[in-house]
C-alpha cells in the first residue's frame, strides 16, 4: 500500500480550509490576534506584522512591543491595541485573555527579552507561532523548546531552522530533519523558501505554490507571521493556518506584481494586496 504523506497547496485546498465572514457577526467572532517583538531599532518588523494581521481579518490586533515603538505603531496601525512590553527591548509579555499569539519579529535576543518568553511560555498552553529572534533565541537554549505548546508553529527561514536544529548539507536533508523535529516534539514547521514547504506534526506536507522572488526581501517574513496569527485568531486550526497562511502571502505578493516588479515589491505592497487575495 502506497502511503501518500506529500500534498501540494492548491487552490482546491485552499478553498475547502477558508471560512466564509457571517453577516450576522462582530469582533468577538474573530478573535484576538496578538503580535510581539518590535525592539528599538527593530520595530518595523512588528508593524508590518500587525497591520497585516488587521488586514487579515482579525476582531482585535494587539501589538505588544516596547514602548519606543507606540508612536510609530498609532501612526502605521491606528487600528491596532498597543501592550507595553517594555521601554527598549522586550521586558514582559502581557496575557491577553483568550489572545492567539506571534511572537518573533524584531523581538530581540538579549538576555531579558530571553527571560521574557521563557516566562510567557511557562504560563501558556494553547498553540502559538514562533519566528525570527523568538527561534534565534531557542538555538542557545534548546531547552526552552521543550516549553513551547504542542501543535505551535515554527516559521524558521533556512538559516534560522539550521540554527536551531543543525546544519543540512541540502534542502532534501533539512526537509527529512524537519520532519523528524515536527514529529518528535510536536510541532508544525513551517520551512521557508521559494517552494515553502509546511511540515505538519502527524508527518504530513504540505508544498505552497504561490509566491515569487519579489518576497525575497527583508520584512516578508513579518508579513507571514502576521497573517498566520490572524487566523489563528479566526480559530483556523494550526494546520490550516499555516497551510493558508503560507498560500494568502505568496498570492498576495503575485497580486501585488501588477503594480509593481519583484524588483520593487515592498512587504507593505503585499499587505495592500490581501483584499484582493480574499476576493
Ligand atoms: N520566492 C518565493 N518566496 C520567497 C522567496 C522567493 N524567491 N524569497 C523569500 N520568500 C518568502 C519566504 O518563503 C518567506 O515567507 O519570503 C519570506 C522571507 O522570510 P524571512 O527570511 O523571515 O525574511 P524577513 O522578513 O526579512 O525576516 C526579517 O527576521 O528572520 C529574521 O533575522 C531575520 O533579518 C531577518 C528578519
Ligand atoms: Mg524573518
Amino acid at each position: 500500500e502506497v502511503v501518500v504523506s506529500s500534498f501540494v497547496a492548491d487552490d482546491a485546498e485552499v478553498k475547502r480550509i477558508y471560512k466564509a465572514r457571517p453577516e450576522f457577526s462582530h469582533k468577538g467572532h474573530f478573535g484576538k490576534a496578538v503580535v510581539v517583538g518590535g525592539s528599538y531599532g527593530k520595530t518595523g518588523a512588528i508593524l508590518l506584522a500587525g497591520r497585516v494581521c488587521a488586514r487579515v481579518g482579525a476582531g482585535l490586533t494587539f501589538i505588544s512591543a516596547p514602548e519606543c515603538a507606540y508612536s510609530a505603531s498609532l501612526m502605521q496601525v491606528p487600528e491596532a491595541m498597543f501592550e507595553f512590553a517594555g521601554a527598549r527591548e522586550i521586558e514582559a509579555i502581557n496575557v491577553i485573555e483568550d489572545g492567539e499569539y506571534g511572537i518573533g519579529p524584531g523581538f530581540g535576543r538579549t538576555e531579558t527579552a530571553r527571560l521574557a518568553l521563557e516566562n510567557f511560555l511557562r504560563g501558556h498552553s494553547r498553540p502559538i507561532l514562533l519566528d525570527a529572534d523568538a527561534l534565534t533565541l531557542f538555538s542557545s537554549h534548546f531547552n526552552l523548546l521543550s516549553w513551547v505548546p504542542k501543535d505551535s508553529i515554527l516559521t524558521p527561514h533556512p538559516k534560522e531552522f539550521d540554527r536551531l536544529f543543525g546544519a543540512s548539507p541540502n534542502s532534501f536533508a533539512r526537509l527529512e530533519l524537519a520532519k523528524e523535529m515536527a514529529k518528535k516534539h510536536q510541532l508544525n514547521i513551517v520551512l521557508k523558501d521559494h517552494h515553502t514547504q509546511i511540515v505538519l506534526h502527524t508527518g504530513e506536507v504540505y508544498y505552497n505554490v504561490t509566491g515569487n522572488s519579489g518576497l525575497a526581501k527583508g520584512g516578508s517574513g513579518d508579513v507571514l507571521t502576521g497573517i498566520i496569527t490572524s487566523l489563528l485568531a479566526q480559530k483556523y486550526s494550526p494546520k490550516e493556518a499555516a497551510i493558508f497562511g503560507v498560500w494568502i502571502h505568496g498570492k498576495a505578493a503575485d497580486l501585488a506584481l501588477k503594480g509593481q516588479s519583484k524588483e520593487s515589491l515592498l512587504a507593505s505592497d503585499v499587505i495592500e494586496s490581501v483584499g484582493k487575495v480574499f476576493n
